[in-house]
């Protein structure tokens, strides 16, 4: 802290305003580059952060510029986005959200990190933590799916792994929750639009993700590019200063948004720079991201009254202390300094492929046409997404190069071994062109079994990729029908593998095909992960984080929703229903099949009646009568029948797992402590209210698959 005190001490203005400033080195850019050429301004001090650089020679190069050739020395922070994977990608995190296991959310974090910092990076700029029940919006992907409490666990394995148990280690990231908050519910679905929900929304569903992850010690939060009701969360006192810094005690760097200063001219809020990096100061941001605003802006801002040098020196003062914490001034050059094992690689390898197939989702797998059999020796793969490596990385893939991306193609030919594999593209993934349907419907004339890969490209999901319609692109409904039409034909049974970054509308596909698995996009063991699941060497057991709609206008539609004075009832037209569609999802929160099949049964819960400070234990049983071994997920969720304010019908708050083999049984047991059943009361403060609360627990949010229980709450 001395160090850091003389340090500042010591500061000009410029110098201050260039530890609140960072700027792009070129590597990838996701926005307008405003501050251009960084070199000059990290050895005269006036840049303190960059990103979007990766290496270790490029990186130490820019480190020994500002800690040799700079007037005071302080090292850069240096950061990238490290989304799901550094060089070795994993699943989005949509889809690794479908694992359901925190083990496996810390340890692929974990593996980011080491990548990442073996590459001189200090940074992270994940986990990001917004909720989406709106798969028009293509952040979607990004993001933990619908469900805050899952949010929640996600958020803490994230910030766990990223920041392991020494922040200064050289393995260890910086994490930064984002985007903080509320970005998800944007108008329509529509990327950077205005976002307006209830309080108790922005409370129950919204900031419980950054809540867990600054328990969990994140060192860093970024605002959203969104307003909220009004106003620009990069101004946004009372949720940054009052919430994260006041209520929850935050009190590590808050990291502006690529420009996202700049833009709250355009928000029409600040009517130039210097009040628009003003609004952010006093809101309490610290690092302005590519806007230049702080530099420009606040010495302009300071002659006007606008701000104060006290509040330069506390946000100053913040990111000095994050790159102590980060071991930045005892060895700027420690990441980086050692290049990994080779053996490190292939292990992280193995463990992409292992969490590739666990997040898998079969939807569908009628008469059990999943898995392949030995007889069916020749599969038709078909579709713009079976030989497309580079796809497999999604939207956002850090330092990860198609070359490295196992497709379908090259992982069904090396896995599924005495299996032929002939593949017709067909069609693009986008585009009008259908000369290659042809060739594919003559493919079915000899083959055993026909597999599509269909879906969206990499890059129509993430920022910047809102969906009004998100159904398959081009002219892959003309491939299916013209394919299925020829495979029905002989009596061939037909796959389809949809890839995609959110739930698709695939209702049309899903009754035309036999078998439907949601692939989102798997990273680099793509191929070989699905080719483990088609040949049965391992069970599907991803379960869909986010429910998939029937059609747009059903859209918000996800589990938790809230009770209605009018049920839907069939009988009842004056009830809360659509003329001409059901209430309910394709696929609800929770759904995924596996090649086992389980019956639950004997749910027992204990005690009958339990105080805020009690906990419950549920327990059931589970057999599997299938004839492959495999894993189960069975959810507990609760709802409060009669309570101060309306709740929602089904609220997770559990999961437990149990892999049986055929005919074997056993018993899922989870603990659910009481005062987990707390809620927000009708001001908004938690209550714990005396009365009886529903436990369903069962395989997937859909009430009629629930087995129910009771607890009564006592005070
Ligand atoms: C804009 C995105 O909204 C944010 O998530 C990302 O971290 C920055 N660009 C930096 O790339």
């Amino acid at each position: 802290m001395k160090r850091i005190h003389e340090l500042m001490g010591a500061m000009t203005l410029a110098e201050k305003l260039g530890q609140l400033t960072m700027t792009a080195a070129g590597y990838t850019v996701t926005g307008p580059v405003i501050a251009g050429d960084s070199t000059e301004s990290i050895r005269d001090g006036t840049i303190g952060n960059l990103l979007n650089l990766v290496g270790p020679g490029p990186v130490h190069e820019m480190q020994r510029l500002a800690v040799e050739e700079s007037r005071l020395g302080i090292p850069l922070l240096i950061g990238l986005d490290i989304i799901h994977g550094h060089r070795s990608l994993f699943p989005i995190p949509l889809g690794e959200a479908a694992v359901f296991d925190p083990q496996v959310w810390a340890l692929t974090a974990r593996e980011a990190a080491r990548e990442a910092a073996a590459d001189g990076l200090a940074m992270s700029f994940a986990p990001m933590l917004d909720v989406s029940r709106d798969p028009r919006w293509g952040r979607t992907a990004e993001g933990p799916g619908e469900d805050p409490w899952l949010g929640t666990l996600i958020a803490r394995a994230k910030v766990q792994g990223f920041q392991g148990e020494d922040l200064s280690a050289a393995d260890a990231l910086a994490a930064v929750a984002k985007h903080f908050c509320a970005y998800g519910p944007v108008e329509g679905g529509r990327e950077y639009a205005a976002v307006d929900i209830s309080e108790r929304t922005l409370r129950e569903v919204h900031l419980p993700g950054f809540a867990a992850a600054v328990a969990a010690g994140v060192v860093a939060v970024m605002p959203s590019f969104t307003d909220l009701a009004g106003t620009p969360m990069t101004a946004h006192v009372d949720l940054l200063r009052h919430y994260l810094r006041g209520q929850l005690g935050f009190d590590g760097v808050i990291v502006s948004d690529y420009n996202a200063i700049a833009e709250l001219l355009r928000h029409g809020v600040a009517a130039d720079l210097p009040e628009a990096a003003a609004l952010a100061l006093a809101a309490g941001v610290d690092i302005d991201m590519m806007s230049d605003a702080y530099r420009r802006g606040l010495p302009v801002a300071l002659e006007r009254g606008l701000v104060t040098i006290a509040q330069i020196d506390e946000s100053v003062l913040r990111v000095l202390t994050l790159k102590q914490r980060l071991g930045l001034f005892d060895d700027p050059y420690r990441r980086g300094a050692t290049a990994e094992r080779p053996e490190a690689l292939a292990q992280r390898r193995q463990l992409a492929r292992s969490v590739a197939a666990r997040a898998v989702v079969l939807l569908k797998n009628d008469g059990d046409t999943l898995p392949l059999r030995p007889a069916q020796r020749r599969v038709g793969l078909v579709g713009p997404l079976a030989d497309a490596p580079g796809e497999m990385r999604g939207p956002w893939w850090a330092a990860g190069v198609a070359e490295g991306h196992v497709g379908v193609l090259q992982g069904l030919r090396e896995v599924l071994d005495g299996t032929e594999i002939v593949f017709a593209p067909g069609v693009e993934i986008e585009g009008d062109d259908r000369s290659g349907i042809a060739a594919a419907v003559e493919l079915c004339g000899r083959i055993d079994v026909l597999v599509l890969c269909l879906g969206e490209g990499a890059t129509m999901s993430g920022e910047a990729a809102s969906r009004a319609d998100p159904g398959l692109p081009g002219q892959q409904r003309a491939l299916v029908e013209a394919t299925v039409a020829a495979a029905r034909s002989r009596g061939v049974p037909v796959i389809a593998i949809v890839f995609s970054g959110r739930p698709l509308l695939v209702s049309w596909l899903a009754e035309r095909v036999d078998a439907l698995l949601a692939a989102w996009f798997l990273g680099c063991e793509a191929g070989r992960a699905l080719a483990d699941i088609l040949g049965g060497r391992v069970s599907p057991s991803g379960r869909t984080p986010i429910s998939w709609p029937r059609v747009v206008g059903q859209i918000p539609v996800y589990y938790a929703q809230r009770p209605t004075g009018r049920p839907a009832d069939a009988k009842d037209k004056f009830t809360s229903k659509y003329l001409d569609v059901a209430n309910d999802p394709l696929y609800p929160f929770g759904h995924g099949l596996g090649y086992g099949r389980f019956t639950l049964a004997n749910l027992r819960v204990s005690p009958e009646r339990v105080g805020e400070h009690e906990t419950i234990e549920i327990a059931v049983d589970v057999a599997n009568e299938g004839a492959h071994a495999a894993e189960e997920t069975v959810f507990l969720f609760t709802h409060d029948k009669v309570a101060s304010v309306t709740r929602p019908l089904l609220e997770l708050k559990g999961f437990g797992k149990i892999t049986l083999s055929p005919g074997q049984a056993g018993t899922v047991r989870i603990r659910l402590p009481a005062s987990e059943l707390r809620f927000l009361g009708p001001d908004l403060t938690p209550v714990f209210e005396p009365g009886e609360v529903e436990i369903l627990v069962g395989p997937r949010a859909d009430r009629s698959q629930l087995l129910l229980g009771r607890v009564v709450l006592s005070t």
